[in-house]
């Protein structure tokens, strides 16, 4: 047994050892280059410290000197409190690790496996086997130990309409933890936690970052303990007695993502978008321009409003158009109905194939809403099984937008979504369904025993089957908007639905930081009404459409109001999405750290071309802003810079515009990285679209 692994791969190294019988990181980040084979990573003794070294590794365990927040915790009816795990197996190559731990005093084993791919994303997975009696599992912790060089954290906080907003502290003593009790990510879920050094920005510096699989409960945590040792850690949190493992179970930890940049907060967010697009199953078919019909119709649903809506989608482009909620049972408001997938004869009499069909006769795909975890009360399925939902003690829970949460633990509820809803799919040739989770679980128990993390893998099961029984069926992960955005049910499902709110100037901030993981060709993105619903802040076209531009783009909004002159705008923003559609789904995330905060410079960057939007927040208290420096392009490479308005004309403040917005101008990466080019002066809530080729 080879007592230490350095893996290097996509730039990125990770050297273990085995020390003593414990599995320790020494390092990882940035590629070193040659193998360190002799090199001596032994620290001094203090003073007031155990007599010899102890080396409590990433198991960090209480017998092998470990005082602080452990690895593993859990017990046996109180006994088998505190483990003594000796390495068994450790085996590694240059991108893999298999390190295989054993305590037969306590009578378990622990395997993890770590790989890192070709973009230096790693892989990690922790499993846990019960060789004796009955094990209550509190915790099973993924811990890394995080470069002294680290000195803050990043992570993101929010709300319902406002997610993902940047907190950004110092590391210093103590523990700092992010974490979900909602039984879904939430809208408040950090999506991943990050740490940096003071001096790191979007285009340099060192981040670490790691994500768990998981979209159940979860915890993340940055610790600096009083030796000065820092860490990384995350968790799927489990209720007490939530996971008990009988002799020969185990328990699979979600997987965790870790994630590594020399290269700045876009660094990292690229290898997290390299890693995404390289999976098999990540979206391959261009992303269709939506026509969701929530803020255009909401419950007001009938066979002909539909239709004109359809009629004008078709005219301006749009590929897929997806009714939204309220088509079935009684479901004409929100108390109602929820969880009868049954069209409703009221507002569908003819059912949804006539209008599926007519979508389908004008070139588009028929998309769908369902919310397949709940119910409410005031529906036949809770008439009939009152025992459906997840609760306590005979509680019922308190419900939230009126609502309850159906148990998919129980196979009968199980087999009852699956098939009501597999049903409508068939029978409406439903090509894409939009899949809400519009609550938090609490009290949520089933046979007595916590049920949450059951309920996770549940609606991972149930979306495979859904797409095992309808082969190219697409589902969109909608929670409230973001409150379902993670690394677990990315898998699962093919785009996001970012945020209810389609205010262009709060979603600047919400995709900005969503895109921090996930790569735009996941994230919905809408050209919304205005004013706007949720802000009631009336917004330009021009403003909206560029900001729905970098995503998977589409329209929420009645469409059938807007004028000839807006829908000829429409129609040609959307054949400059269908134009951009691969470079934006593919290219490099560049935010530009622009030295005036009332502004966002961000894009896109590809091989042979690039476009960014510079956009004007707020206004500014200098007549001109910084210059437009554009970072992420080839410093060799000679590019021809033109701006483009396909939604119509820019809002400015301006009596002449500089030079190069109206004829183009050439020059060379290094000068535009460098120098820049002169911003003009934009009304505020305005975005201009700049387009730069290579030549
Ligand atoms: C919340 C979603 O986020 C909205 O887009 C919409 O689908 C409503 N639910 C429907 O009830």
């Amino acid at each position: 047994m080879s007592s230490r692994a350095h893996l290097s791969n996509g730039g990125v190294d990770f050297i273990a050892e085995v020390v003593d019988g414990a599995l320790v990181v020494r390092y990882w980040g940035k590629k070193i280059g040659s193998q360190i084979a002799q090199y001596s990573f032994e620290r001094s003794i203090p003073n007031s410290d155990f007599d010899s070294i102890q080396n409590p590794g990433v198991l960090r365990e209480h017998s092998r000197g470990w005082m602080g927040y452990p690895t593993l915790s859990g017990h046996r009816s109180g006994k088998a409190w505190s483990s003594h795990f000796e390495v068994t197996e450790f085996k590694s190559g240059k991108d893999f690790l298999l390190v295989k731990f054993v305590d037969p005093a306590i009578s378990l084993e622990l395997e993890l496996n770590l790989k890192i791919d070709s973009s230096g994303v790693i892989r990690l997975n922790y499993s846990l086997l019960n060789k004796g009696d009955e094990y209550a599992l509190n915790e099973l912790v993924y811990w890394l130990p995080l470069s002294d060089k680290a000195r803050e954290s990043l992570d993101f906080a929010g709300r319902w309409s406002n997610e993902r907003n940047p907190q950004r502290r110092g590391i210093d003593v103590g523990r700092w933890v992010r974490e979900s009790f909602e039984g879904r990510s939430g809208h408040n879920f950090t999506i991943g936690e990050i740490a940096l050094t003071k001096e790191t920005n979007f285009a340099t510096g060192e981040a670490w970052s790691i994500a768990l699989a998981w979209s159940g409960d979860v915890r993340y945590c940055i610790e600096k303990n009083y030796e000065g040792a820092q860490s990384i850690g995350a968790s799927e949190i489990l209720a007490p007695g939530e996971i008990i493992l009988a002799k020969g179970e185990s328990y699979k930890a979600p997987e965790l993502i870790a994630v590594y940049s020399e290269s700045g907060l876009d660094g990292l967010a690229n290898r997290y978008h390299q890693h995404l697009r390289a999976r098999p199953h990540h979206p391959k078919k261009m992303r269709p321009v939506t026509l969701n019909m929530w803020e255009a119709i909401y419950f007001d649903h009938s066979e002909e409003r539909v239709r004109k809506l359809v009629d004008v989608a078709a005219r301006v482009g749009v590929e897929r158009v997806v009714l939204d909620d309220g088509w079935f049972g009684k479901r004409r408001n929100d108390r109602l109905g929820l969880g009868d997938w049954q069209v409703s004869e009221e507002v569908w009499p003819n059912g949804l194939r006539p209008i599926s069909d007519y979508v389908a006769s004008k070139g588009m795909e028929f998309g769908l809403w369902f919310e397949g975890e709940m119910l409410n009360a005031d529906s036949d399925v809770y008439r009939n099984h009152p025992e459906w939902i997840l609760s306590e003690q005979g509680r019922t829970p308190p419900t939230w937008r009126h609502q309850l949460v159906i148990n998919l633990a129980n196979p009968d509820a199980f087999k009852y979504v699956l098939d009501s809803i597999s049903k409508v799919i068939s029978e409406a040739n439903v090509r894409y369904i939009k899949w809400d989770h519009n609550r938090v679980l609490v009290d949520a128990g089933y046979l007595g025993k916590a049920a949450i993390h059951k309920q996770t893998l549940s609606i991972y099961k149930l979306f495979k089957e859904l797409k095992g029984r309808h082969p190219g069926l697409e589902i969109e992960s909608c929670s409230s908007g973001g409150g379902r955005i993670d690394f677990g049910v990315v898998d699962y499902v093919d785009r996001f639905w970012v945020s209810d709110n389609n205010d262009a100037l709060a979603r600047q901030q919400i995709q900005r930081w969503t895109m921090q993981f996930m790569p735009p060709e996941l994230l919905g993105t809408h050209i919304g009404p205005t004013p706007g619903h949720q802000t009631g802040r009336a917004l330009s076209l021009s403003f909206r459409a560029a900001t729905a531009l970098f995503g998977h783009a589409g329209i929420e909004w009645d469409i059938t109001q807007v004028d000839e002159t807006e829908l000829n705008l429409l129609k040609s923003w959307i054949e400059y999405y269908k134009v951009k559609r691969s470079l934006i789904h593919s290219g490099r995330v560049v935010r530009v750290d622009y030295p005036d905060e009332n502004h966002y410079l961000h894009g896109v960057v590809g091989e042979a071309e690039s476009l960014f939007a510079y956009v004007q927040l707020q206004p500014i208290k200098t007549s001109h802003a910084p210059n437009l420096r554009f970072s992420g392009l080839n410093r060799e490479k000679r590019y021809r810079v033109t701006t483009v308005e396909p939604a119509g004309q820019v809002g400015m403040m301006l009596i002449q515009p500089p030079k190069w917005l109206k004829d183009g101008v050439e020059a060379t990466g290094a000068a535009l990285i460098e120098i820049g080019l002169p911003a003009p002066i934009l009304q505020p809530a305005q975005a201009l679209l700049i387009e730069i080729k290579a030549i």
